[in-house]
Protein backbone atom coordinates (compact mmCIF):
# COMPACT_ATOMS: atom_id res chain seq x y z
CA UNK A 1 0.00 0.00 0.00
CA UNK A 2 1.39 3.57 -1.05
CA UNK A 3 1.76 6.25 1.52
CA UNK A 4 -0.65 9.24 1.80
CA UNK A 5 2.43 10.80 3.28
CA UNK A 6 5.11 13.74 1.93
CA UNK A 7 8.59 12.14 2.38
CA UNK A 8 11.41 14.99 2.92
CA UNK A 9 14.75 13.82 2.20
CA UNK A 10 18.90 15.47 2.39
CA UNK A 11 20.95 13.92 -0.18
CA UNK A 12 24.53 14.55 0.59
CA UNK A 13 27.27 15.23 -2.07
CA UNK A 14 29.90 12.54 -2.40
CA UNK A 15 33.36 12.33 -3.51
CA UNK A 16 33.69 9.45 -5.93
CA UNK A 17 37.20 7.49 -6.02
CA UNK A 18 38.92 8.61 -3.13
CA UNK A 19 41.99 9.52 -5.24
CA UNK A 20 43.38 6.01 -6.10
CA UNK A 21 40.12 4.21 -5.77
CA UNK A 22 38.88 4.66 -9.50
CA UNK A 23 34.69 3.82 -9.58
CA UNK A 24 35.47 1.45 -5.95
CA UNK A 25 35.44 4.07 -3.51
CA UNK A 26 34.06 7.28 -2.58
CA UNK A 27 32.37 8.91 0.55
CA UNK A 28 29.45 11.33 1.44
CA UNK A 29 29.83 14.64 2.84
CA UNK A 30 27.92 16.85 5.15
CA UNK A 31 27.64 19.91 2.97
CA UNK A 32 26.25 20.34 0.10
CA UNK A 33 23.56 18.39 -0.03
CA UNK A 34 20.30 18.39 -2.36
CA UNK A 35 16.84 18.89 -0.43
CA UNK A 36 14.01 16.71 -2.35
CA UNK A 37 10.08 15.71 -1.69
CA UNK A 38 8.25 12.96 -3.01
CA UNK A 39 4.68 11.88 -2.31
CA UNK A 40 2.47 9.44 -4.43
CA UNK A 41 0.09 10.59 -7.01
CA UNK A 42 -3.14 8.56 -8.14
CA UNK A 43 -2.49 8.06 -11.87
CA UNK A 44 0.51 6.08 -12.60
CA UNK A 45 3.86 7.81 -13.51
CA UNK A 46 6.34 10.15 -12.50
CA UNK A 47 6.03 13.74 -12.22
CA UNK A 48 9.32 15.90 -11.42
CA UNK A 49 9.04 19.28 -10.54
CA UNK A 50 12.62 21.54 -10.10
CA UNK A 51 12.71 23.85 -7.42
CA UNK A 52 16.05 25.31 -8.66
CA UNK A 53 17.46 27.22 -11.68
CA UNK A 54 19.45 25.13 -13.07
CA UNK A 55 16.53 23.85 -15.54
CA UNK A 56 17.47 19.88 -15.80
CA UNK A 57 15.12 17.45 -17.68
CA UNK A 58 11.89 17.09 -16.32
CA UNK A 59 11.26 13.97 -18.88
CA UNK A 60 11.65 10.79 -16.43
CA UNK A 61 13.32 8.94 -18.67
CA UNK A 62 15.88 12.18 -19.20
CA UNK A 63 16.35 12.99 -15.82
CA UNK A 64 18.50 10.93 -13.18
CA UNK A 65 16.26 10.49 -10.29
CA UNK A 66 13.64 10.00 -13.26
CA UNK A 67 15.81 7.08 -14.37
CA UNK A 68 16.07 5.83 -10.94
CA UNK A 69 12.79 5.94 -9.99
CA UNK A 70 11.78 3.96 -13.17
CA UNK A 71 14.01 1.35 -12.36
CA UNK A 72 12.42 0.62 -9.07
CA UNK A 73 8.30 0.94 -10.60
CA UNK A 74 10.43 -2.04 -12.22
CA UNK A 75 10.09 -4.06 -9.67
CA UNK A 76 6.76 -3.61 -8.60
CA UNK A 77 3.79 -6.02 -8.95
CA UNK A 78 1.25 -3.04 -9.72
CA UNK A 79 1.57 0.39 -11.23
CA UNK A 80 2.30 3.62 -8.74
CA UNK A 81 2.39 7.34 -9.58
CA UNK A 82 5.45 9.64 -7.73
CA UNK A 83 5.63 13.35 -7.58
CA UNK A 84 9.06 14.52 -6.84
CA UNK A 85 10.08 18.11 -5.99
CA UNK A 86 13.70 18.34 -6.56
CA UNK A 87 15.92 21.86 -5.08
CA UNK A 88 19.35 20.90 -5.84
CA UNK A 89 22.41 22.89 -4.21
CA UNK A 90 25.12 20.39 -5.06
CA UNK A 91 25.85 21.80 -8.82
CA UNK A 92 25.49 19.63 -12.04
CA UNK A 93 29.46 18.75 -13.40
CA UNK A 94 30.50 19.99 -10.22
CA UNK A 95 32.35 16.48 -9.47
CA UNK A 96 30.82 16.03 -5.86
CA UNK A 97 28.41 13.74 -6.80
CA UNK A 98 24.96 16.06 -8.25
CA UNK A 99 23.53 13.03 -10.52
CA UNK A 100 23.75 10.47 -7.47
CA UNK A 101 22.58 12.66 -5.08
CA UNK A 102 19.35 13.30 -7.07
CA UNK A 103 19.35 9.63 -8.30
CA UNK A 104 19.93 8.14 -5.28
CA UNK A 105 17.94 10.81 -2.98
CA UNK A 106 14.79 9.83 -5.38
CA UNK A 107 14.67 6.15 -4.65
CA UNK A 108 15.58 6.00 -0.56
CA UNK A 109 12.46 8.81 -0.70
CA UNK A 110 10.09 6.58 -2.67
CA UNK A 111 11.24 3.41 -0.74
CA UNK A 112 9.90 4.94 2.59
CA UNK A 113 6.41 6.19 1.04
CA UNK A 114 6.80 1.90 0.16
CA UNK A 115 7.21 1.20 4.00
CA UNK A 116 10.95 0.52 2.80
CA UNK A 117 10.36 -2.99 1.13
CA UNK A 118 13.54 -2.73 -0.78
CA UNK A 119 16.95 -3.15 0.44
CA UNK A 120 20.11 -0.52 0.66
CA UNK A 121 21.75 -3.39 -2.05
CA UNK A 122 18.65 -2.61 -4.12
CA UNK A 123 18.38 1.28 -4.16
CA UNK A 124 22.20 1.27 -5.17
CA UNK A 125 20.97 -0.91 -8.09
CA UNK A 126 18.49 1.43 -9.34
CA UNK A 127 20.04 4.78 -8.40
CA UNK A 128 23.04 3.26 -10.53
CA UNK A 129 20.31 3.82 -13.68
CA UNK A 130 20.62 7.52 -13.09
CA UNK A 131 24.79 7.35 -13.12
CA UNK A 132 24.06 5.51 -16.58
CA UNK A 133 22.30 8.24 -17.97
CA UNK A 134 24.68 11.06 -16.44
CA UNK A 135 28.02 9.40 -17.22
CA UNK A 136 27.54 6.47 -19.99
CA UNK A 137 28.37 3.59 -17.38
CA UNK A 138 27.06 2.14 -14.33
CA UNK A 139 29.09 2.93 -11.19
CA UNK A 140 28.18 3.13 -7.35
CA UNK A 141 31.34 4.81 -5.82
CA UNK A 142 28.64 8.39 -4.91
CA UNK A 143 25.71 6.23 -5.03
CA UNK A 144 27.02 3.30 -2.69
CA UNK A 145 28.18 6.21 0.24
CA UNK A 146 25.33 9.04 -0.98
CA UNK A 147 22.54 6.14 0.67
CA UNK A 148 25.05 4.18 3.38
CA UNK A 149 27.06 7.23 4.28
CA UNK A 150 30.96 6.90 5.37
CA UNK A 151 33.42 5.84 3.54
CA UNK A 152 32.49 3.08 0.99
CA UNK A 153 34.13 0.16 -0.83
CA UNK A 154 32.82 -0.98 -3.93
CA UNK A 155 34.31 -4.44 -4.15
CA UNK A 156 32.25 -5.22 -7.44
CA UNK A 157 28.81 -3.73 -8.83
CA UNK A 158 27.99 -6.79 -10.97
CA UNK A 159 26.91 -8.56 -8.31
CA UNK A 160 26.86 -5.64 -5.96
CA UNK A 161 28.86 -6.35 -2.75
CA UNK A 162 29.68 -3.06 -1.05
CA UNK A 163 31.52 -2.61 1.97
CA UNK A 164 31.39 0.26 4.48
CA UNK A 165 35.07 1.43 5.49
CA UNK A 166 35.28 2.81 9.44
CA UNK A 167 37.25 5.79 9.31
CA UNK A 168 38.87 8.11 11.66
CA UNK A 169 37.75 11.66 12.07
CA UNK A 170 38.73 13.98 8.75
CA UNK A 171 38.07 17.28 7.76
CA UNK A 172 37.07 17.74 3.85
CA UNK A 173 38.14 20.87 2.32
CA UNK A 174 36.90 21.55 -1.45
CA UNK A 175 37.21 23.90 -4.01
CA UNK A 176 34.92 23.80 -6.96
CA UNK A 177 36.52 25.99 -9.78
CA UNK A 178 33.45 27.28 -11.50
CA UNK A 179 33.98 25.41 -14.95
CA UNK A 180 32.04 22.23 -16.24
CA UNK A 181 33.60 18.96 -16.83
CA UNK A 182 31.18 16.21 -18.19
CA UNK A 183 31.74 13.12 -16.61
CA UNK A 184 31.17 11.77 -19.70
CA UNK A 185 34.10 13.41 -21.18
CA UNK A 186 36.37 12.73 -18.34
CA UNK A 187 36.11 9.40 -18.73
CA UNK A 188 36.61 9.39 -22.80
CA UNK A 189 40.15 10.98 -21.71
CA UNK A 190 41.29 7.95 -20.68
CA UNK A 191 43.35 5.04 -21.32
CA UNK A 192 42.26 1.75 -21.73
CA UNK A 193 45.21 0.01 -20.84
CA UNK A 194 47.86 0.33 -18.06
CA UNK A 195 50.89 -0.41 -17.48
CA UNK A 196 51.86 -3.70 -14.93
CA UNK A 197 53.91 -1.38 -12.65
CA UNK A 198 51.53 1.31 -12.42
CA UNK A 199 48.64 -0.95 -11.56
CA UNK A 200 51.05 -2.30 -8.48
CA UNK A 201 51.48 0.96 -7.69
CA UNK A 202 47.84 1.91 -7.48
CA UNK A 203 46.88 -1.03 -5.85
CA UNK A 204 49.13 -0.80 -2.91
CA UNK A 205 48.07 2.58 -2.34
CA UNK A 206 44.11 1.49 -2.68
CA UNK A 207 45.42 -1.18 -0.13
CA UNK A 208 47.33 1.31 2.32
CA UNK A 209 44.56 3.61 1.87
CA UNK A 210 41.70 1.05 3.46
CA UNK A 211 44.07 0.00 6.34
CA UNK A 212 44.88 3.24 7.04
CA UNK A 213 41.48 4.08 7.43
CA UNK A 214 40.39 1.40 9.05
CA UNK A 215 43.35 1.59 11.45
CA UNK A 216 43.25 5.19 12.07
CA UNK A 217 46.74 5.94 11.12
CA UNK A 218 46.50 9.64 9.17
CA UNK A 219 50.04 9.07 7.79
CA UNK A 220 49.25 6.22 5.69
CA UNK A 221 46.48 7.44 4.63
CA UNK A 222 48.03 10.49 3.39
CA UNK A 223 50.91 8.60 2.16
CA UNK A 224 48.60 5.86 0.15
CA UNK A 225 46.36 9.67 -1.48
CA UNK A 226 48.17 8.87 -4.57
CA UNK A 227 46.54 8.39 -8.51
CA UNK A 228 49.01 7.10 -10.76
CA UNK A 229 46.54 6.16 -12.95
CA UNK A 230 43.87 8.42 -13.94
CA UNK A 231 44.81 11.83 -12.43
CA UNK A 232 48.05 12.58 -14.65
CA UNK A 233 45.14 12.19 -17.36
CA UNK A 234 42.56 14.36 -15.98
CA UNK A 235 44.74 16.90 -14.33
CA UNK A 236 44.91 18.84 -17.41
CA UNK A 237 41.13 19.94 -17.42
CA UNK A 238 41.59 21.73 -14.19
CA UNK A 239 43.19 24.93 -14.31
CA UNK A 240 45.69 25.98 -11.57
CA UNK A 241 45.63 21.86 -10.26
CA UNK A 242 48.90 21.32 -9.04
CA UNK A 243 49.44 24.56 -7.70
CA UNK A 244 46.00 23.58 -5.26
CA UNK A 245 47.79 20.13 -4.92
CA UNK A 246 51.22 21.63 -3.32
CA UNK A 247 50.09 24.51 -1.71
CA UNK A 248 47.62 22.38 -0.01
CA UNK A 249 50.06 19.87 1.20
CA UNK A 250 52.30 22.85 2.17
CA UNK A 251 49.40 23.73 4.51
CA UNK A 252 49.27 20.55 6.37
CA UNK A 253 46.72 18.35 4.38
CA UNK A 254 46.88 14.76 4.41
CA UNK A 255 46.59 15.02 0.30
CA UNK A 256 43.83 14.55 -1.87
CA UNK A 257 42.99 14.83 -5.69
CA UNK A 258 40.25 15.70 -7.84
CA UNK A 259 37.19 15.09 -6.70
CA UNK A 260 35.12 11.97 -8.52
CA UNK A 261 35.82 13.37 -12.51
CA UNK A 262 36.13 16.95 -11.08
CA UNK A 263 36.25 19.89 -11.92
CA UNK A 264 36.12 19.59 -7.97
CA UNK A 265 39.31 19.44 -5.61
CA UNK A 266 39.14 17.65 -2.71
CA UNK A 267 41.90 17.47 0.31
CA UNK A 268 41.81 15.96 3.48
CA UNK A 269 43.02 17.03 7.16
CA UNK A 270 43.61 15.53 10.47
CA UNK A 271 41.65 18.92 12.08
CA UNK A 272 39.44 21.78 11.28
CA UNK A 273 42.26 24.58 11.43
CA UNK A 274 44.07 22.56 8.49
CA UNK A 275 41.42 22.18 6.62
CA UNK A 276 40.60 25.95 7.17
CA UNK A 277 44.25 26.77 5.95
CA UNK A 278 44.29 24.83 2.66
CA UNK A 279 40.60 26.56 1.87
CA UNK A 280 42.51 29.27 2.04
CA UNK A 281 45.60 28.87 -0.52
CA UNK A 282 42.28 27.42 -2.63
CA UNK A 283 41.21 30.71 -2.45
CA UNK A 284 44.40 32.27 -3.69
CA UNK A 285 45.05 30.16 -6.28
CA UNK A 286 42.02 30.82 -7.80
CA UNK A 287 41.60 34.45 -7.44
CA UNK A 288 45.37 34.33 -8.99
CA UNK A 289 43.82 33.09 -12.09
CA UNK A 290 40.62 35.19 -11.40
CA UNK A 291 38.39 32.21 -11.84
CA UNK A 292 35.14 31.96 -9.28
CA UNK A 293 35.28 29.01 -7.34
CA UNK A 294 33.66 28.26 -4.14
CA UNK A 295 34.73 26.31 -0.96
CA UNK A 296 33.60 24.06 1.29
CA UNK A 297 34.84 22.86 4.91
CA UNK A 298 33.35 19.86 5.81
CA UNK A 299 33.07 16.38 7.53
CA UNK A 300 32.63 13.18 6.57
CA UNK A 301 29.15 12.43 6.39
CA UNK A 302 28.22 9.12 8.84
CA UNK A 303 24.28 8.66 7.58
CA UNK A 304 23.79 9.08 3.68
CA UNK A 305 20.44 10.71 2.88
CA UNK A 306 18.50 11.94 5.69
CA UNK A 307 15.28 12.11 6.31
CA UNK A 308 13.71 15.51 7.36
CA UNK A 309 10.51 16.29 9.71
CA UNK A 310 7.89 17.95 7.79
N1 LIG B 1 34.31 7.08 -10.62
C1 LIG B 1 33.64 8.04 -11.44
C2 LIG B 1 34.65 8.69 -12.35
C3 LIG B 1 32.99 9.07 -10.58
O1 LIG B 1 35.70 9.10 -11.88
O2 LIG B 1 34.39 8.79 -13.56
C4 LIG B 1 32.26 10.13 -11.34
O3 LIG B 1 31.74 11.06 -10.42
Amino acid sequence: MASEKTIRIHSPATVANMVCGFDILGFAVNEPYDEMRIRCKDEPGIVIVNEDDYHLPTQPEKNVAGAALLALMDELESPVGFELFIRKQIKPGSGVGSSAASAAGAVVAANRLLQDRFSKEDLVRFAMNGEKLASGVKHADNIAPCIYGGVTLIRSIFPLDIIGITAPPLYVTIVHPQIEVRTSDARGILKQQVLLKDAIRQWGNIAGLVAGLLQGDYQLIGRSLEDVLIEPVRSILIPGFDKVKKLSKEAGALGGGISGSGPSIFMLSENETTARAVEKQMKEVYESLSLAYHTYVTTINQSGVTFVEE
